[in-house]
């Protein structure tokens, strides 16, 4: 019998492999109903603008992804809106961490930073004067994938199919599924004091081995290790989340930073990580991290499928 091919739901690349380089754009949309619908115009067009820049070197691997804040989701879209869409929770705990404005989270990433370039001025040129940057960040691998503390970062990240379990919406929100949804923090480090200290204990805090990136004994892991408390288990079920954390900085100004990004199919799991490091599991058994790290920003959006995007009408 002959029927109509419904087409899947197409979600947007949140698991696209970890590049060299990437830029992190977050806009603010300016007043009035022409922003609006100067910025549901770029939600339909953005699959195109990609097209257009990334096929200019396919081996690139351009893509973008595309998120949007819990007030933007309400000025653009309203009703119905994702389950588990809100504005970032700030967390008072033995360390701040922050909750700063955002509408738009454009996260581009490829293996040339020439074409993170291009996709980012082509999608800026294309909103005008709809939106004002709050904060660009321009971030490049570090060696081999290192953060600017000298450790890998991004080994223990699920792949293939756990990856797309991680951070892909489900049955749980229907009306949503194929969104997924990203917390973003840009860390700012002090660099000098982490290099007084000895790389044992940068290995203690870490939970793995500097040089080789080996994973340390469960049972020679520091009880406030971040590995350790960044592993949520519930029911049985370890909920893992897909990071593509950037080395970012300006020498003259003494800045060295990691930008964060974690993506997951329910911000749950990543509050819970950011409660452990911040307040501690139990209380008080922190992320010694964060004695080293301040976080400066920190921000929620949700991230609609791709065919959402494309079926924007303006
Ligand atoms: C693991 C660095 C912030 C979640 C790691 C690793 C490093 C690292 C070096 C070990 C290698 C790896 O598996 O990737 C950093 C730095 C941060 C930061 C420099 C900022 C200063 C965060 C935050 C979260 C987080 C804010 C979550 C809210 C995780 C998770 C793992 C991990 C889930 C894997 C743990 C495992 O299963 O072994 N991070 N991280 N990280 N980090 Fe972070």
């Amino acid at each position: 019998r002959q029927g109509v091919i419904v087409p899947p739901v197409v979600p947007q690349p949140v698991i696209a492999k970890l590049t060299r380089a990437a830029i992190f754009l977050v806009v603010r949309i300016n007043p009035g109903k022409e922003s609006e619908v100067a910025v549901r115009g770029l939600c339909a067009d953005l699959s195109s603008l990609l097209r257009a820049v990334g096929f200019r070197d396919l081996e690139a691997r351009l893509s973008c992804v595309m998120g949007l804040g819990s007030d933007a989701w309400d000025r653009l879209f309203g009703h119905p809106r994702p389950r588990d869409l809100h504005p970032f929770k700030e967390i008072h705990g033995v360390h701040h961490a922050v909750s700063t404005p955002g509408d738009i989270l454009f996260h581009i990433r490829s293996v040339r930073m020439d074409l993170c370039f291009e996709l980012a001025s082509q999608i800026m040129s294309r909103l005008g004067t709809a939106v004002t940057t709050i904060d660009e960040v321009h971030g490049f691998k570090y060696f081999d994938d290192r953060d600017l503390l000298g450790f890998v970062d991004g080994t223990e990240n699920p792949t293939d199919h756990d990856a797309v379990n991680a951070t892909t919406i489900g049955q749980e929100d229907p009306a949503f599924a194929g969104g997924s949804y990203v917390i973003t923090q840009k860390y700012l480090h002090d660099v000098k004091r982490w290099n007084s200290i000895s790389i044992p204990e940068q290995e203690n805090i870490i939970g793995r081995h500097k040089l080789s990136d080996i994973e340390q004994q469960d049972s020679a892991k520091a009880p406030y290790a971040h590995n350790v408390l960044t592993t949520i288990i519930e029911d049985g079920e370890q909920l893992e989340i897909v990071r593509d954390n950037m080395p970012f900085g300006e020498i003259g100004k003494g800045e060295f930073g990691t930008y964060f990004i974690g993506y997951a199919r329910s911000p749950h799991r990543i509050e819970q990580m950011l409660e452990n490091m911040f307040v501690g599991r139990p209380p008080g058994n922190y992320d010694r991290l964060l004695d080293f790290s301040r976080a400066a920003t920190g921000s929620l959006f949700f991230l609609p499928s791709a065919t959402f995007l494309d079926d924007v009408s303006p």
